[in-house]
């Protein structure tokens, strides 16, 4: 039975290397009319390239998917959330837009799925399929460093939001290049969001990195205090040189980041990633949040910096009218904003809280013509990404930039925080999940003859 079984795969691998060969153009493979749907030839490569990416050790979401006996053990579920668009998570309208890491089944793959699960999860040739390797794990040519601080973050079971201000010390043998910061959050459900900033101390300005606190809380201390709390400054009281913005954080976001030198930072010897803000949700019960971060060294100087324009709430241009929206009522918001140079786009982050229903951004050139940003057609807080173009898109200066957004204050909204609904704004900006923000985070770099034709997929 078992030798049987051996040779059937033997056969049944043989006829996947002739599909191979005689579609060799075509990157999927699609069993005949009447041919059964296999986990290894026709399922594999679609969970690999879509679902794999969080559903792995190392990912956002609660269980793996990468092996026969994983996607088997949940096909009826698999099929019900492919088939409803639950899953992958890819909020961004396909019509509008298309990214370098976009994950997005067709109509065809989606019916594969189906097919494959109402023949019984057929298995295939699974001994032909390789290790599955996660994406972060698979970085070539790189070193990291892991850097934590020794205390966790304290979430008491009070469902109130918690801010922190967080000093993460790093000491290096020598002077270096960063190509990259990633941030592993710990308790995924909990962790919101997170901005960090690296500090470099220069030599022998910085005695102990570790005198002051680590963290403390943010609506518990005057902004004042925060720097000598954390002890961030030199010895002598003044201030070190900060970069902004080295790494962001958001609900359902991956990490990933620019090829061809765009991006990274100098780093010091003596250096500290500083988060002005790291936000935990509301929880029910008592948690501990060890959440780090990884530093991915370079051999060489960055050759082309990422700067960033922050548009609407706390930005560059503000959001019209005033974003207050009161209860039973569905608004529209714009931001406007003028393009000072002529730069090249690397990502593109929308970014709404709860009530937020729709969000469109496109730029208009000095010529007239329209260059499509994104559109999401039904804003879910879970999933936001940092949308990576599939080439480097050029926005000649005094171009607009125009973001509409649309609100839904209404009973009818499954996301409204309060039921009956209330009088929801921004409010100095607050980050509360039940408070809002309008905001539009375009990073690029100068721009360069030729940029429209490099690519950002990996
Ligand atoms: C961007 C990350 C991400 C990707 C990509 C992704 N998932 Fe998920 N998935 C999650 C997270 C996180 C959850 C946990 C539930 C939640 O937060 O909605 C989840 C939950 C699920 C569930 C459980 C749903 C339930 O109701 O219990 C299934 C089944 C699932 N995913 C299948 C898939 C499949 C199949 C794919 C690919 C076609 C996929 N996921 C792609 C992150 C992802």
């Amino acid at each position: 039975m078992f030798y049987k079984l051996n040779k059937l795969q033997i056969v049944l691998f043989g006829l996947t290397l002739l599909l191979v060969a005689c579609n060799s153009n075509t990157t999927k493979q699609y069993p005949s009319e009447g041919e059964p749907v296999l986990f290894a030839e026709h399922i594999a490569p679609i969970i690999r390239k879509n679902c794999s990416k969080c559903h792995n050790e190392e990912g956002g979401a609660p269980f793996n998917l990468y092996n026969f006996e994983q996607v088997a053990s949940k096909g009826k579920l698999i099929q019900y959330v492919t088939e409803n668009r639950i899953m992958p998570p890819w909020p961004a309208d396909p019509n509008y837009t298309h990214f370098a890491n976009e994950t997005y089944l067709t109509d065809e793959e989606i019916a594969l799925i189906g097919r494959w699960v109402k023949e019984g999860n057929q298995p295939g040739y699974t001994a032909s399929l390789t290790d599955y390797i996660p994406p972060t794990k698979n970085i070539n040519g790189t070193f990291s460093k892991l850097i934590k601080i020794p205390t966790p973050f304290e979430i008491k079971g009070d469902n109130q939001d918690r801010f922190y201000v967080v000093k993460f010390p790093i000491e290096l043998g020598s002077d270096t290049f960063l190509k990259a910061v990633e941030f592993v959050p710990h308790q995924k459900k909990l962790v919101h969001h997170m901005n960090a900033h690296l500090i470099n101390y220069e030599e022998n300005a910085k005695s102990d990195l570790h005198k002051g606190n680590y963290f403390i809380r943010q609506d518990q201390s005057e902004s004042m205090r925060i720097h000598q709390d954390l002890n961030l400054t030199n010895d002598d009281g003044t201030y070190p040189a900060m970069t902004p913005s080295v790494c962001n954080y958001l609900p359902g976001s991956q990490f990933s980041f620019y090829p061809h030198g765009i991006g990274g930072y100098r780093i010091h010897k003596k250096a500290a990633l500083y988060l002005n803000d790291i936000h935990f949700g509301p929880s029910a019960k008592d948690e501990l949040d060890s959440s780090y971060f990884r530093l991915y060294f370079d051999t060489n100087a960055p050759t082309r910096p990422v700067s960033e324009f922050q548009l609407g709430t706390l930005g560059l241009s503000p959001v019209e009218p005033k974003l207050v929206i009161e209860p039973n009522t569905i608004k529209t918001f714009h931001i406007q904003f003028t393009v000072p140079l002529d730069i090249s786009i690397v990502s593109i982050v929308p970014h709404m809280h709860l009530i937020g229903k729709k969000f469109l951004a496109y730029a208009i050139k000095p010529s007239g013509d329209t260059i499509r940003l994104i559109h999401i057609p039904s804003w879910d807080f879970r999933w936001q990404y940092f949308y990576m173009p599939k080439k480097m898109l050029p926005i000649p200066r005094g171009s607009t930039i125009y973001v509409e957004g649309i609100y839904d204050n209404t009973e009818n909204n499954p996301n409204n925080p309060f039921s009956p609904p209330r009088l929801i704004s921004e409010k100095n900006g607050s980050m509360k999940t039940t408070d809002e923000m309008f905001q539009l985070i375009l990073s690029y770099v100068k721009y360069q003859k030729g940029d429209e034709e490099i690519e950002l997929e990996e």
